[in-house]
């Protein structure tokens, strides 16, 4: 077991370079299995999702060659076994071989997905969608069995724009007879880059990043190259971390209007910034305003910023509000954060936070990956040191995440225990 240390307080300058999207790269991994032969997939995260994913990878026999940041799959060998549960919960976004392998070879067997504890999160959207195109859902315990003698186009109306359940029927449509359309799709821009890398595999998609998706179905698809387009929540981190701590720290190879929501919270509260075509330049700011936050589907704020910037909150001179809409217990933190010195009052899904309030180092507990990122980013504003333990829940999506911080001056380090 390993655990975080930090020594708070250290202002924060260099550069921050932003790696590619875990919530791309984790579904577009599963969507090279679509293809006949060899993709290529550039600009991956080295983060231990992508990790879990290669493990699955591996069991469905494709194999894979590594890079530094770039793989490729290569699906010759490809063999539809079935997903054990071992592998199915290391991860949310095993779910993905659900479409993908129903679209291949009609029959699926894998186990309920694992995926951080901020709700229940079930998978009926998905299922509904695959059942739309004719699919037969089989569940026994935690395993389910998707069989299907002919996958035929269909509309589907999701109840919920959910970001899972829009990809998943992209995948299980794309090879299905016919046309296809996902009405309340989700919007966020990491669908673009799987339909990019779709059509670029001979796919005929188009309205990714629109609530309306049309798929119409082709017989087969080629190996392609993509690249994964670049994390706005890793960079929504940093961004936040500049916000308490920059003494012009850069953050690089971002693009800015996916972090559209957060710059208008920024101005909001008073929060000094440069923006460039690729980076920001982020500056500790005195005297920040309390604002009122409500989480949404992109373009709105992303609820996996909710946690970090509630850290940010407890700086603004004033009563602030978070409304989460999309997760019901995207609250794990705060007990921790309360016991640093914050002042929290949680009702219902409405965090109120009244600052401005000195933090003091202890030690704490990450109950979550954005959870565990706001942790740190509390330790590093924070009075003394600030131990963070069950930092796998970080590793899972923030990569190489001391480095980057040690190397702009934050005396942060990771330790055996
Ligand atoms: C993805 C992201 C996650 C992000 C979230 C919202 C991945 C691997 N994870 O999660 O980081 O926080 O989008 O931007 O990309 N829901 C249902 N039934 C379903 C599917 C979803 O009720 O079949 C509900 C969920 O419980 C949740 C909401 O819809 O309340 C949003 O879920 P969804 O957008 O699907 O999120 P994930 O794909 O799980």
């Amino acid at each position: 077991m390993e655990r975080i240390i930090i020594e708070g307080g250290y202002p924060l300058k260099g550069t921050i370079t932003i790696g590619g999207a875990k919530n791309s790269a984790v579904a577009l991994i599963p969507a090279s299995l679509l293809a006949d032969g060899v993709s290529t997939i550039s600009n991956v995260p080295n983060i231990t999702d992508r990790d879990a994913l290669f493990d699955i990878v591996k069991l469905l026999n494709c194999d894979i060659e590594q890079d530094g940041k770039v793989i490729k799959i290569d699906t010759t060998n490809l063999k539809n076994t079935l997903i054990t549960q071992e592998l199915s919960v290391r991860l949310r976004a095993s779910y993905y071989f659900m479409g993908v392998l129903l679209s291949k070879y009609k029959h699926v067997e894998i186990y309920f997905p694992g995926g951080c504890n901020i709700g229940s999160r079930p998978i009926d959207l998905h299922l509904k969608g695959f059942k739309a195109l004719g699919t037969k859902v089989t569940k026994r315990g935690h395993k389910y069995t998707l069989d299907a003698e002919h996958l035929k186009g269909a509309e589907i109306t999701l109840d919920f724009a959910s970001v899972g359940a829009t990809i998943n029927i992209m995948y299980a449509a794309v090879m299905a007879e016919g046309r296809t359309i996902i009405h309340n799709a989700a919007k966020e821009v990491e669908i673009i880059n799987i339909m990019d890398f779709l059509n670029k595999m001979g796919a005929k998609i188009s309205g990714a990043g629109t609530d309306t998706i049309t798929i119409d179905g082709v017989s087969k698809l080629h190996g392609a190259e993509i690249e994964v387009i670049p994390d706005r929540i890793e960079s929504g981190t940093y961004i936040l971390m500049g916000a308490l701590l920059g003494d012009n720290l850069k953050i690089e190879g971002i693009i800015p209007e996916h972090n559209g929501s957060l710059f208008a919270k920024l101005d909001a509260m008073g929060v000094k910034y440069t923006l460039g075509s690729n980076y920001a330049i982020m500056n500790k700011s005195e005297n920040l305003k309390p604002v009122e936050i409500v989480t949404e589907g992109y373009p709105g704020f992303p609820t996996d910023l909710n946690q970090p910037m509630s850290v940010l909150l407890t700086q603004a001179e004033g009563v602030s509000k978070i409304t989460e809409t999309i997760y019901e217990n995207r609250i794990g933190h705060y007990p921790h954060l309360i016991n640093m010195g914050a002042k929290v009052e949680i009702n219902d899904r409405t965090a109120t936070i009244k600052g401005k309030t000195e933090l003091v180092g202890t030690k704490i507990n990450a109950t979550d990956l954005r959870g565990g990122a706001a942790l740190i980013l509390a330790g590093l504003i924070a009075k003394g040191t600030t131990s963070i333990y069950d930092i796998d829940y970080i590793l899972r999506g923030y990569e190489n995440i001391i480095h980057k911080l040690s190397n702009v001056g934050a005396k942060i380090k990771i330790e055996e225990i």
